[in-house]
């Protein structure tokens, strides 16, 4: 299988708290891979440094051939890997469309941004009914199809998605789910970041277990599902 992104021995620092103590894993192309953990674990700081919000202090980040230690975000987003922020961060004083627009940012191809937008009015048709709409006047859910939605504005290859169904209610987690399942299927590589462990195992082909800045478990997604330990601490049963 090609690897796409591959992590090594990464470390973070924020002051004199360690919050990645030398975390190693790596995503194929085409895979879902989950990377689970409590609240503080480190997932939104592992997706923060992988987009290079955050600088590494120790270990390498390889995608495609790149050491994105060394890439500024937006390069990052050309390369063709995007972050959905967790709290979905929509402009909520622009419009739907307008939050669209600014996903394509690192584009210029105007016919080709055209094109994208509509296969994600045909994937989100909630979107396109409400594209007039300030962004910030949507539903919970929607705000997370459209943070989704602005994401694959760039085309990406790759979507890093922080905790897509917090706070959400059982019917839009199903469908938020079901719309990362078609768009991995479309050929976007996807790592997810969820607390809902049972859900976002259930559709990643692989995991990883993040505790308290270090990786304490690794797998195929389903043998995880029936891993006594991660039944216990992550799945509630
Ligand atoms: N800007 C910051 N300054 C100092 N400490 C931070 C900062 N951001 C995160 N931390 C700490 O780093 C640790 C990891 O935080 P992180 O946000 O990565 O966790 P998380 O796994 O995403 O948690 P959650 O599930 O609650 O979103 C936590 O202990 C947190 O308090
Ligand atoms: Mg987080």
């Amino acid at each position: 299988m090609d690897r796409l992104l591959e992590v090594k021995d990464l470390s973070v620092y924020y002051g004199v708290i360690q919050a990645l103590k030398g975390i190693s894993f790596h995503v194929d192309k085409g895979e879902v891979v989950a990377l689970i953990g409590a609240n503080g674990a480190g997932k939104t700081t592992t997706l923060h440094t992988l987009s290079q919000l955050i600088g590494a202090d120790g270990g390498s980040i390889e995608y495609k051939g790149h050491n994105l230690t060394k890439t500024p975000n937006h390069k990052i987003v050309e390369l063709g890997m995007v972050q959905v922020p967790e709290g979905r961060r929509v402009f909520a004083e622009m419009t739907v469309l307008q939050n669209l627009k600014m996903g394509a940012y690192t584009r210029k191809d105007k016919a080709e941004i055209e094109e994208t937008l509509e296969k994600i009015y045909k994937r989100f048709p909630r979107l396109e009914e409400r594209k007039n709409q300030l962004a910030g006047t949507l539903s919970g859910g929607e705000q997370q199809m459209l943070a989704m939605g602005r994401a694959l504005m760039s085309h990406p290859e790759i979507i890093l998605m922080d905790e897509p169904s917090m706070g959400l209610s059982p019917i839009f987690v199903n469908e938020i789910f079901k719309i990362i399942e078609d768009v991995n299927k479309d050929g976007v590589t996807v790592l997810l970041v969820e607390q809902n462990a049972k859900k976002a195992l259930s559709i990643a082909n692989r995991a990883y277990v993040l505790e308290t800045g270090a990786i304490v478990k690794e797998g195929d997604a389903k043998e995880l599902l029936n891993d006594e330990s991660i039944k216990k601490a992550y799945l509630g049963e």
